[in-house]
């Protein structure tokens, strides 16, 4: 089963980066590559994700981009609608700042910052009945690859939330397949154990909704230009989540470009 049809999805999550003048700047030179030959909206979605404060001023940096770039939030509260929440941001919110995208359970806010199973699912069923499309994060440790424990990690992951998933909102869901050991570390899965992992995760979404085989499933973990080309050539690898090339312009084009491509 392969899902070699679907247009894929190459989104750059910047983490905590970058300083405003340079986020600024980031976006003023991804645009002028863009102009400079674009890169088909059918060919490749491609998506950035700032700082929450940040959200606003890119989108409206993009408005006259010369292609569509999803502005996509990087975490949103388990807290639906407004109410008296310090600090929380809800998937009314964003809506209502028409940030139509969102990430969710990202490896960094699983381990670093709390982000139980239960927390997540409260995440996604108000990100969905929001109407936001959420990019669901997945992946196993080091520890648990070297277990064997990694294809029912990640597959626990997508068990997890098919318990608030209803089944016409499989359709608002994007999977990004990232190995923890991947991240940040130069390591990437090579693309057979990356395709073969990817595969398994479409099998296991096919079992649980008809919408499994046309989803896509992107692969994060140390993307940059000189390995996209080989993820891209994948049948399973829909796309890239990227974190440190795509605070670089010239490298996050290319990762596209890679993607709109091969695909
Ligand atoms: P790196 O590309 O820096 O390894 O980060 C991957 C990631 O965590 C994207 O969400």
């Amino acid at each position: 089963m392969s899902g070699a049809a679907i247009t894929p999805w190459v989104v750059g999550n910047w983490k905590m980066n970058p300083l405003r003048a340079d986020a600024k700047q980031l976006v003023e030179e991804l645009k002028q590559l863009l102009q400079n030959q674009n890169i088909e909206e059918s060919k490749c979605h491609i998506g950035v994700a700032p700082i929450a404060l940040a959200l606003q001023s890119v989108q409206a940096q993009f408005s006259d981009s010369s292609r569509n770039i999803c502005v996509v939030a990087q975490d949103l509260s388990r807290i639906a609608g407004t109410g008296a929440y310090t600090g929380e941001i809800s998937a009314e919110l964003l809506k209502d700042s028409e940030i139509d995208y969102v990430l969710i359970g990202h490896s960094e806010r699983r381990e670093v910052l709390g982000d139980s199973p239960a927390v997540i699912n409260e995440k996604v069923k108000h990100a969905l009945s929001a109407g936001l499309t959420v990019i669901y994060c997945v992946g196993e440790s080091l520890e648990q690859r070297e277990k064997g424990l990694a294809e029912q990690t990640v597959l626990q992951q997508i068990c997890d939330i098919a318990a608030v998933v209803k089944a016409e909102q499989w359709r608002q869901i994007v999977i990004a397949y990232e190995p923890i050991w991947a991240i940040g570390t130069g390591k990437t899965a090579s693309p057979e154990d990356a395709q073969a992992m990817h595969a398994k995760l479409r099998e296991g979404l096919s079992q649980i909704t008809p919408a499994g085989r046309s989803m896509a499933i992107l692969y994060g973990g140390s993307v940059k230009p000189e390995n996209a080309v080989e993820l891209a050539a994948c049948p399973d690898i829909n796309g890239a989540l990227v974190g440190g090339a795509s605070l670089n312009a010239e490298s996050f084009y290319q990762i596209a470009q890679a993607f709109a491509n091969t695909k």
